[in-house]
Parts: structure tokens; sequence; C-alpha cells
């Protein structure tokens, strides 16, 4: 038993409101044997790594939505921009009757998708899926108020283990997965393989998978993106360091540790690393263990990988999905793409 569905004062099911909405919970922090693990294997490892769920507790969900707010970070208004162009037009070609989102985070782009949903007539369900249950019930009171009418059926899970338990798409409904933000980019190519698979199963003929992902452009562009001049993105890769403190009972000091992001053009992708200023002895205790990291040495914290048209034509292909769409902004920096289940 590696989650634990609805653990107590995590689930809700809030059917006296105007608009009825429910959260399932399968993530509980502190508790679960099987991220625990992971994580003291990453924090082990020759090469340290953190796996990047950890940036995502309250704090950080919040130092996220300042992020997409940066001037240099343009992806979030770039793929806002293309999703209120073309969102009408999918949504009526699909003919889209349920959204499900795929780390939805706070749902703000989400109801350029809803909007259209709304306006052809057909929003039936949103099923938002997030590891972070505050930023899912939070959204999900918020979209119910908004669209008079709409089911709200959140999942609070994580994405590489608890796809499965989103609801079953109903057969006369027609259902479009979204997977915004670029998140895709997040997953080294092996998980990046497995997670596309198991998005093309929660498809059905008919149905769309609709995803935003950031383009291999101008490497200075792409730092900047994620080394901003006012240091939101260095408190967001700290936040990690609190986050794993307070889940565990550990004692290093986030200010001990600086915020490097730099371009590996091999691999094309950004790289973000926590380094440690000074000698740090960083003890974990409800993970039994004692993490000794010398000044200079690096813990991998993310990766986000950039794209071609060609390299997410073939990233649907080997998920047995087809490209149906393909829309870049003018400055060929962000792509919104649509596939079709087949
Ligand atoms: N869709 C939003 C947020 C993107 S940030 C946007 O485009 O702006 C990535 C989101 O994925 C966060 O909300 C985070 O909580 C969620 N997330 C990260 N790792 C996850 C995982 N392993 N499982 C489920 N959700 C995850
Ligand atoms: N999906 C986002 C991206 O790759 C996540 C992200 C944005 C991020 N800024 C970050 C992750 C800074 C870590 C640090 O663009």
């Amino acid at each position: 038993m590696t989650t634990r569905a609805n653990p107590p004062g995590r689930s809700a099911s809030r059917t006296a409101q105007a608009q009825p909405w429910r959260l399932d919970c399968h993530v509980a922090a502190g508790d679960d044997a099987a991220s625990a693990d992971e994580l003291r294997r990453g924090l082990t490892a020759a090469r340290p790594w953190i796996p990047a769920r950890w940036f995502y507790d309250d704090a950080g969900c919040e130092l996220f939505v300042r992020i997409t707010g940066l001037d240099e970070y343009y992806q979030t208004r770039t793929e806002q921009a293309l999703l209120d162009d073309h969102m009408g037009a999918l949504v009526r070609a699909y003919g889209t009757t349920e959204l499900v989102e795929i780390g939805s985070g706070a749902a703000r782009k989400t109801r350029a998708i809803l909007d259209a949903m709304e306006g052809a007539g057909t929003l039936r369900r949103f099923i938002p899926f997030d590891i972070s249950p505050g930023a899912i019930a939070a959204s999900a009171a918020d979209i119910a108020a908004a669209y008079p009418g709409v089911r709200v059926h959140g999942v609070a899970g994580d994405f590489s283990r608890h796809l499965s338990r989103i609801p079953r798409r109903p057969a006369d409904g027609r259902r479009m997965v979204a997977f915004l933000g670029g998140t895709i980019g997040n997953l080294d190519p092996p998980r990046r393989r497995t997670m596309m698979r198991r998005l093309a199963r929660l498809l059905r003929p008919g149905d769309c998978l609709l995803m935003g992902t950031d383009l291999a452009h101008d490497p200075d562009v792409l730092v900047r993106a994620y080394d901003d001049a006012q240091g939101v993105t260095t408190a967001f890769n700290r936040n990690i360091i609190r986050h794993i403190n307070h889940a565990y009972a550990g004692d290093a000091d986030p200010e001990h540790f600086a915020h490097v992001a730099r371009w590996n053009a091999r691999a094309s992708r950004i790289e973000m690393h926590l380094r440690a200023r000074r000698d740090i002895e960083w003890n974990i205790a409800g993970l039994g263990i004692v993490v000794p990291i010398e000044a200079g040495a690096t813990i991998r914290t993310e990766i986000s990988c950039k794209f071609t048209p060609d390299s997410a034509r073939a990233m649907y292909e080997d998920a047995g999905l087809s490209l149906a769409a393909w829309h870049e902004d003018p400055l060929g920096r962000y792509a919104l793409s649509v596939a079709a289940a087949g």
C-alpha cells in the first residue's frame, strides 16, 4: 500500500454548494512510502537530484503563480494568447464535453478552454488533476462558481502514479485532456514516453490531447526565463528545501543554497540546480539520512526540455497518437498542439 485514498481531513465532497464539486485525494505529505523511497534514492545518488514534485506545496504553487507573471517567463502569456486564439474552433471541431487537465495548478488558463466549451454549449464536466490538493480545492470552488451547471471532480495525485484514478469517460461524451505549461518537458525521455502512453489511455477515438510545449530557441532568453532578475525563481527553487524539511524533519537552511539555471544544448533542455554555498550536512530525520554536501556541489531539481515540431510529432507517434494541429506564436518560442486518438 503506497497511497492512501481520502486521508482524513483531505477529502471533500461539497454538494451543499450551489454548484457541487468534489475532490478525491491520493496524496498525503510525509507518509507516502514510495515517494519517501524515491527522495532518499535521489538525495543519496552519485549525482544527487530531487523529484520535481517537491516544488509544489502550497507555498511553491503560490511562487509558481508569481513566476507565470514575470516578464522573463514568456511561456504563460504566450500560451494564454494561443489558447484565446484557437480554443473556440478546437472545441467546436471536437465537440468537447469534458476537460481533464493534468497539472492544473491555479487553473487560470483553463478558463479559455471552459469558456470555449460553454460558448459551444457542450460543457458538462471539468476534472482538474494535480499533486497539490490545496491548488485543486481553490480552483475547483472558483470554477464551480463561475460556470453554472458544470460538474467539477478534482483528483489530487501524482501524475506518474495515479492517472488511472481519473473518473471514467462517459460513453456519450467527448473528452479533451490538457497538459499545459510545458510540463511534459519536465520529464526525461523515458518518463515522458511512459507519461504519453498513459495520457493516450485516457482517450477514446474522437477525443483529443491538448499540449503546450516550449520550443528550442535563443539560449539567453531561455535561461532568463528560469533565472529572473527579481529572484522569484530562486525562491521557488529554495522552497524545495523548506518543503522537504517540513515533510521529513530536515534541518538545512534554504539560504545556504544558490539557484542555478543552465542550458544544455546537447539534450535541448534547461537544467535547474541548487548549489551549496558552503559545506552542508543535511540531517533529514524522517528519511533516516544525513546528506553531506560540499561547498560548490549541486543537487539537480528540474529539467525543462525544449521541443521542435519534429520532436513533438515523434513524441505523439510513439504514444500511438497523431499530430492534428500545431500553433506557434509569431516569435517561434512556444507551441500549442493537438493530437487525436486514433
Ligand atoms: N498548468 C499550470 C501549472 C503548471 S506548473 C500552468 O500551465 O501554469 C506544473 C503543475 O503540475 C503544478 O501545478 C504542480 O503542482 C503540478 N505537478 C507537478 N508535478 C506533479 C506530479 N508529479 N503529479 C501531479 N501534478 C504535478
Ligand atoms: N513547466 C514549467 C517549465 O518548465 C516549470 C517551471 C517554470 C519551473 N519555471 C521553473 C521549474 C523554475 C523549476 C524552476 O517551464
